[in-house]
C-alpha cells in the first residue's frame, strides 16, 4: 500500500505554529495545519503536518527561526480494528467494503470513495457506514456531547442569500436588535448554567460595528470567562483580527457549498473565491475555524458533497455544521423541496470518517425536519449540540428557515439519552429533572 508518512510539529503557542508554518512553506516544504491527535494536546490544538522525509530539515529551519517546538510525533492512522469483522455478514457490495476496510486501516479516502460512501444504498450499507462514524466519534472524542449556547442577536442583514429566511429582501420581516444588556443577561444565564462557549450569531448588521462587537467581547470575557464564537458573516480582515486580540475563540463561517455555480447562485451579493479568502483569513489568525454546508442545495449531487467533505480537510476546519436546506416563507427558494435527512446523516458520517478530530454538531436545521434528527446525527459522527437563547419575543424573527425547531435543554436532554451518550461534566444544572417528563 502507497501510504504517505506524515510527521506531526507541535509548537509552543498558537503564533509559533503560524508562524512555523509560514516559515516552512517559504522554504518550499509541504505543510498542512491539522488538528492534533488526542494524545498529544486538546481538540483544539493545532499540528503542523509534515512528509516524514521532510521532518529533520523542517525541525532545522523552525529552530532557526526561533520556533519552540513542543513535540515532534508520527502521525498515527486511526484505525478502527475489527470493524469489517462487525459487518461482515450484512449485505454489502464488495466495492463499499473495500472503502471501509480503508478506514478500518487508518488509509485516506480519495474523492471516489467518498462519493462511494455518500451513495451508500440500502440499510445494511448506510448503517456500516454510521456505525463506522461512530466508532470513529468515540475512539477520536468519546462519548460526552459538548453543549454550547447560541444567541441570535439582530436578524438584520445586508445580504440576499436566496435560501435564507432573514435575507435583505424579504420586507414584511420584523426586524430586531437585541442591546448589549439583553445579550448580556443571556450570557450569565449560559454561564450559570455551567456552559463554557457562548455562540453570537447575527446577519450582516453594519450597526454592530467592529468596536460594539469589540465591547461585548471584552464584557463577556471580563464577566464570565467564557469562550466565545462569533458567527457575523463575511467582515474585513483587520475587524478578524480585532476580535481574536479581544478574546474571540471561533469563528463560524460556513462556506455553504463548494461547487461555485451553486455558491453564485444563491448567494447574489457573495463572491466564491473571497469567501474562501475570509475562511484563510479567519484559520490564519489562529481563530478555531468552523464551515459547513447545507445539504440539498438546487443541482447539489454527491460529488458535490464530497467536494465540500474534502475542502473541509484541506483547509483544516475544526467545527464543520452540516444541516438539510429548509425552504424558508417568501424567499426565493420557498417551493423547493427540503433537503433529505439520510443525506445529511451520510454527509455527517463522512465527515467523521475523513476530517477524524472535528467537532460535529448535530444542527437544528435537522432537528426541524425531523424530531429525531439530532439523535441520529449523534449516532452518526456528530458529538455537539448547540442550544437556541435567543429570547422567545425575538425568536419567531429569525427563522433562518421555516419551522425552525427550538433546541433547549430539554430537547437536548432527549438526543443526548436517545444517543445512549453522557452529558458535559461541566454542566451546572441537572440534566435529570427531565427524565420524568412525558415525552422526554
Ligand atoms: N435551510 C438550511 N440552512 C439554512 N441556513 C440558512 N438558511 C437556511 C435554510 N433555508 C444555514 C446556513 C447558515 C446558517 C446560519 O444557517 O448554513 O450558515
Amino acid at each position: 500500500m502507497n501510504e504517505i508518512k506524515h510527521h506531526l510539529i507541535m509548537t509552543g503557542s498558537t503564533s509559533h505554529m503560524l508562524r512555523g508554518d509560514k516559515v516552512l512553506k517559504d522554504k518550499g516544504i509541504e505543510t498542512a495545519l491539522v488538528p492534533a491527535p488526542a494524545e498529544y494536546g486538546s481538540v483544539c490544538a493545532i499540528a503542523i503536518r509534515v512528509r516524514k522525509e521532510d521532518s529533520d530539515i523542517s525541525e532545522k529551519y523552525l529552530r532557526e527561526n526561533d520556533i519552540v517546538i513542543s513535540g515532534i510525533y508520527e502521525e498515527k492512522p486511526q484505525r478502527l480494528t475489527g470493524l469489517i469483522e462487525k459487518i461482515r455478514n450484512s449485505v454489502i457490495r464488495e466495492e463499499f467494503l473495500s472503502i471501509l476496510k480503508k478506514v478500518e486501516e487508518g488509509l485516506e479516502l480519495s474523492f471516489e470513495d467518498i462519493v462511494i460512501l455518500l451513495k451508500a444504498e440500502g440499510t445494511a450499507e448506510k448503517e456500516a457506514l454510521f456505525k463506522a462514524a461512530d466508532e470513529m466519534r468515540k475512539e477520536i472524542l468519546g462519548d460526552v456531547v459538548d453543549i454550547r449556547g447560541a444567541i441570535e442577536f439582530s436578524n438584520y442583514c445586508r445580504k440576499d442569500c436566496k435560501y435564507c429566511g432573514v435575507r435583505k429582501g424579504l420586507t414584511t420581516l420584523e426586524r430586531y436588535r437585541m442591546d448589549e444588556e439583553e445579550i448580556m443577561e443571556i450570557v450569565h444565564e449560559l454561564h450559570s448554567l455551567g456552559l463554557k462557549t457562548v455562540i453570537l450569531q447575527s446577519g450582516e448588521d453594519p450597526f454592530w460595528t467592529k468596536e460594539k462587537i469589540g465591547n461585548l467581547i471584552t464584557r463577556i470575557k471580563k464577566e464570565t470567562g467564557m469562550r466565545i464564537t462569533l458567527s457575523l458573516g463575511e467582515r474585513p480582515r483587520e475587524e478578524f483580527e480585532y476580535f481574536k486580540e479581544l478574546g474571540a475563540d471561533n469563528y463560524l463561517l460556513k462556506i455553504e457549498t463548494t461547487n461555485k455555480d451553486i455558491f453564485e447562485y444563491v448567494h447574489p451579493d457573495d463572491d466564491y473565491d473571497h469567501r474562501i479568502e475570509c475562511s484563510k483569513w479567519i484559520r490564519e489568525l489562529g481563530y478555531i475555524n468552523g464551515s459547513g454546508c447545507i445539504i440539498g442545495l438546487p443541482g447539489q449531487r454527491e460529488e458535490d458533497i464530497a467536494k465540500d467533505i474534502l475542502f473541509f480537510k484541506d483547509m483544516g476546519i475544526n467545527m464543520i455544521g452540516i444541516g438539510p436546506f429548509i425552504p424558508a416563507k417568501g424567499t426565493p427558494l420557498e417551493k423547493y423541496p427540503h433537503g433529505s435527512v439520510e443525506m445529511t446523516l451520510k454527509a455527517v458520517a463522512v465527515t467523521r470518517l475523513v476530517c477524524k478530530r472535528v467537532y460535529l454538531p448535530a444542527t437544528t436545521a435537522l432537528a426541524s425536519i425531523d424530531p429525531d434528527g439530532q439523535t441520529k446525527a449523534l449516532k452518526a459522527g456528530a458529538n455537539t449540540i448547540m442550544l437556541i437563547n435567543t429570547p422567545s419575543k425575538y425568536r419567531y424573527n429569525y427563522q433562518i428557515y421555516s419551522g425552525k425547531n427550538m433546541i433547549d435543554l430539554k430537547s437536548a436532554y432527549k438526543a443526548i439519552k436517545g444517543a445512549n451518550r453522557q452529558f458535559p461534566p461541566y454542566l451546572k444544572f441537572d440534566m435529570e429533572v427531565f427524565s420524568d417528563e412525558p415525552n422526554a
